[in-house]
């Protein structure tokens, strides 16, 4: 049986409070009986308490878009786990290819703060993806794998069995340009292969793997009809009310 369609909005360094919060709100009242899928966003740090407050008792998840490896410490403008759930968050995005690439976050930091999200029960939406060199050297089966490696070492099959894992391709990143539904259905297919052959076929059914890239009103009806899959990421289009309604909407009518 197909999951539900799993559609989060990344809002990446935009908005302000007042206008994500009168956005939280508008978008639970225009979700209210929509159960044929499951949304959520990721605001910025300074308004998950907010956001979290009016989205409370939905079924609108709120993430957070990082946070630090470590439980506390000496870390200078960094965010823990602990601070981000103390908000009211259920979800962090790790690993986004803005964090790997803008930042320099490499897997195996990824890969301490997949373990202490989890170990509060914070759950991971856990990014991976080519660049546009590797796809062009044919690197990108290659670079996804060593990434879920990576990425996943350590981490037990229970914990596995509730990530999120989103496929997007770096060079479909704000750039417009979306991986066609075929192309990202092969690596999708290929990343619950991977998760088939080291966690076998429940696991690997139970992970919900989005696309992201690019992700707009007129590409989602035929991104999420591919069977691989489950649901999307979605950045600058997530930042109007407007077109995000629209791309739910358009991942309900399947
Ligand atoms: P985009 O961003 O939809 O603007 O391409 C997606 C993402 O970074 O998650």
């Amino acid at each position: 049986m197909r999951k539900k369609p799993f559609i989060v909005g990344n809002w990446k360094m935009n908005l302000t409070l007042a206008e994500g919060v009168e956005f939280a709100k508008s978008l639970r009242k225009s979700l209210q009986n929509k159960n044929e899928i499951i949304s959520g966003i990721c605001p910025p740090f300074t308004f998950l308490k907010d956001i979290s407050r009016v989205l409370e008792g939905s079924s609108i998840c709120v993430g957070a878009q990082n946070i630090h490896s470590e439980k506390n410490g000496a870390y200078t403008g960094e965010i823990s786990a602990l601070m981000v759930k103390d908000t009211g968050c259920t979800h962090v995005l790790l690993g986004h290819s803005e964090r790997r690439h803008l930042f320099g976050e490499i897997d195996s930091f990824i890969n301490a703060k997949m373990k202490t999200a989890l170990s509060i029960d914070l759950k991971p939406i856990f990014c991976i993806g080519e660049t546009l060199n590797e796809r062009e050297e044919g690197k990108t089966k290659y670079v996804v794998k060593n990434q879920l490696k990576n990425g996943l070492l350590g981490i037990a099959r229970n914990h596995v069995e509730e990530l999120v894992i989103a496929y997007e391709p770096v060079w479909a990143i704000g750039t417009g340009k979306t991986a066609s539904p075929e192309q990202a259905n092969e690596v999708h297919s290929f990343i619950r292969g991977f998760l088939t052959d080291e966690y076998g076929k429940d696991v690997a059914n139970s992970v919900y793997i989005q696309y992201g890239g690019s992700v707009k009103p007129e590409n989602t009806k035929e991104l999420i009809a591919q069977p691989e899959i489950d649901g999307l990421l979605v950045g600058g289009a997530s930042i109007k009310l407007e077109s995000f309604l629209k791309i739910i909407d358009a991942a309900s009518i399947q």
